[in-house]
């Protein structure tokens, strides 16, 4: 009893996420600071060339072997028949050359046999196409055979390395994106999904809007998957289709926790259990998940987009880890980066050269963001196959690193010295503390936006990062957490573009503000109830005491209208999204549209609520400048001072380390305080240079 009112005390005095991250240190101890890896596909090789590849990948400096990722069709050659003589041999020569191994269950690629005996094992896309194997991910989650057979595998793999003491941790699948299955095995997993979410038929029908144009069902076998690719764009239901992603992400989540389940049948309390999403993720949700212990992600920030300035295009986008690093904390309190991009791709608009040093730069920005993990795909540049044309650590003799390998090699040695540097305990300095911030997401905001963004000038995923890009050029520790969290331990809350909501979420955000939070809360939140229907009512009705004003009217513009916007006589311009507001008497005008019919509308509101502050951001900004300007101000009247870092530039603070990256293509000199001891790199940053140093 007292154990348990121990437990409950400590649970309600530490945040969920520091209480998750505490339980991680487990498998990364502190001391370690970041653990580096690399994928290896022995299948791939000679047998006679493993030793030395394995002795390769030590001598580099890698501490861990990412294996047995798409191999079930050697691991399982016949249906029934397992063979692990190849694996054990190759995780015994990581052993001997004193390397980790993380495996990877094969679930994301079937063998032949499955597709040739079970072709139903296989998801349909829209048009009622049936996939094959050859590629990844596109087996039905849902089937009941396929699961069978997933069952088999990873039992067999963690009755095999569950107790072995080298093996740290376990990937499931690969990539899990909640991919759209219109088979029938998802058809009827799908119906049976909505009768236990709305348990009467009518339920159903009220909430999906089924009156309108005669969608109406009698019975819950007569639904099926709302499918837009046969009854076009103007037939979606918004609705429908919501609920379609929720049970999609719901079956992605209910998968992975299935063979999480079976892992731990077998394996030890050491070794983790982790995936890897990708960076931008928009299909799976990671928080339906139970069963991980942590969330990777992939990061592939270089696919032939321009970024920034001259050299953007060789540096790659900073949004990609950005994103990534922050929320895929918010599953187990800790994250790192599972497949960062080696070099140039296969699969980018175009494939330039990175400039030397930017694998180097991505590994830093996932370190520097508190990266528990830093792993690549793939050891072996691949001399087959439809990725031969993608880098690898090693070029195609097999033996000389490319240049990602040597930016690799210089990453794990650099951390091998801050290692020594590291001082357990170290708290984060005030003056960080002071600015901590935190921007609210819901994939399911995504999901109902994107289906009407209303505007061509809309972008459902930029618009919230844009956010996290101003909270990180002004130098505030930003995290992406989810409605679970607790705010109390951040001065600022963004909540961009937050549509769906309910009473009890809005309660949160105003006892937040009641207590002296900050939120700012953006246009296009709280439009909908959680079944994405308009309120009977204002604009936003359950908002509207919260942030001190009506929505009377909303605007877009054409791409060559022009939209003025006045704050503190500064002009702003604006095309996507213009909230017109009717402020309450209480409230406090902060910016106004200066053109169109409406001049002189309220554009932007401080409201007032018990010892805090509600700012609703009315209008999206060209260039977020207007959002730039009130969030430096707000941080301002919270007490905290601001930095003002350019476009590409970021600073982060982890366990006493600073470390600046330089994403732009020009020079930044990093304005450090007397007291600062550069550990590496210069003062001066060029272009994908970074610096770490304590103070
Ligand atoms: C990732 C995937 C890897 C590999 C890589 C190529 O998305 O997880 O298996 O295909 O892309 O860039």
């Amino acid at each position: 009893m007292k154990k348990i009112l121990t437990i409950f005390i400590i649970t309600i005095l530490i945040p969920y996420s520091a209480l998750k991250a505490q339980e991680t240190n487990r498998f990364f101890p502190e001391k370690d600071l970041v653990t580096t890896g690399i994928y290896y596909y022995p299948e791939h090789w000679n047998e006679n060339q493993w030793e030395r590849d394995i002795k390769k990948i030590s001598d580099m400096g890698f501490e861990f072997v990412h294996l047995a990722e798409f191999a079930w069709f050697k691991m399982e050659p016949e249906e029934g028949k397992f063979d692990f003589i190849w694996l054990d041999k190759v995780v015994g020569l990581c052993t001997k050359y004193h390397l980790k191994v993380l495996l990877c269950t094969p679930s994301a690629t079937t063998p032949t046999w499955m597709r040739l005996n079970y072709p139903e094992t296989f998801v349909m896309d829209g048009h009622y196409i049936r996939a094959e194997n050859g590629t990844r991910g596109l087996e039905s989650m849902v089937n009941p055979k396929y699961r069978g057979y997933v069952k088999k595998i990873v039992a067999e793999m963690a009755k095999r390395y569950g107790q072995n003491s080298n093996v740290m941790g376990w990937q499931i699948d690969n990539e899990p994106g909640a991919v759209s299955d219109y088979s029938p095995s998802s058809q009827e997993a799908f119906r049976t999904w909505l009768k236990n979410k709305y348990k009467t038929i009518d339920a159903l029908n009220f909430a999906w809007g089924a009156a309108f144009w005669s969608q109406w069902f009698s019975r819950f076998d007569e639904v099926i998957i709302p499918n837009t690719n046969l009854v076009g764009w103007w037939g979606n239901n918004p609705h429908a289709l919501l609920d379609f992603k929720r049970y999609s992400a719901d079956a992605q989540a209910q998968f992975l926790d299935y063979q999480a389940g079976i892992l731990r049948d077998y394996i030890t309390k050491n070794q983790f259990i982790t995936t890897n999403y990708t960076a931008v993720c928009t299909g799976s949700d990671p928080n339906r998940t139970t069963k991980l212990d942590f969330a990777a992600y992939t990061a592939y920030p270089n696919g032939g987009s321009d970024n920034i300035g001259e050299l953007g295009f060789r540096l790659g986008n900073s949004d990609v880890v950005l994103f990534a690093s922050e929320y895929y904390k918010s599953v187990g309190g800790v994250s790192g980066v599972m497949e960062i991009q080696p070099g140039p791709v296969n699969w980018g608009s175009y494939n330039p050269l990175l400039l030397p040093c930017t694998v180097r730069l991505w590994l830093y920005h996932s370190f520097a963001a508190g990266g528990k993990i830093a792993c690549s795909y793939r050891f072996r540049q691949i001399l087959y196959g439809a990725e031969q044309y993608h880098a690898g650590m090693i070029q195609t003799d097999g033996v000389t690193p490319s240049q990602g390998g040597k930016d690799y090699m210089q990453f794990m040695k650099e951390i091998t010295e801050l290692r020594k540097k590291f001082t357990p305990g170290t708290k984060m300095p005030a003056k960080l503390a002071a600015r901590s911030t935190a921007l609210l997401w819901n994939v399911e905001n995504y999901w109902s936006i994107d289906r009407q963004r209303q505007t061509g000038q809309w972008n459902t995923w930029d618009y919230p990062v844009k956010f996290l890009k101003i909270a990180k050029s002004l130098g505030a520790p930003v995290d992406v957490i989810q409605e679970k969290a607790d705010l109390s331990k951040y001065k600022v809350v963004i909540v961009p573009a937050y549509e769906l909501v309910d009473s009890a979420l809005v309660k949160k955000w105003n006892e937040y503000v009641k207590k002296g939070g900050h939120l700012i809360i953006t246009c296009r939140t709280a439009t909908k109830d959680r079944r994405g229907h308009f309120w009977e009512g204002e604009t936003a009705l359950p908002i509207a005491n919260l942030i001190g004003a009506h929505i009377s009217q909303t605007d877009m513009l054409s791409s060559y209208g022009k939209g003025d916007i006045l704050m503190n006589s500064n002009h702003y311009s604006w095309h996507s999204w213009a909230d017109l507001l009717v402020p309450d008497n209480a409230s406090e005008v902060l910016a106004t549209y200066d053109n169109q019919f409406y001049k002189g509308k309220a554009a932007v509101i401080n409201h007032r609520v018990g010892k805090g502050f509600v700012t609703y951001i009315g209008v999206d900004t060209d260039d977020s400048k207007l959002e730039k300007d009130l969030l430096r101000q707000i941080y301002k009247d919270a007490g905290a001072t601001t930095e003002e870092y350019p476009p590409g530039v970021f600073v982060y603070w982890r366990d006493g380390f600073y470390t600046a990256l330089n994403y732009s293509s020009a020079d930044y000199t990093v304005n450090l305080p007397d007291a600062a001891k550069i550990l590496i790199g210069e003062k001066v940053l060029k272009p994908a240079d970074v610096l770490v140093w304590t103070e």
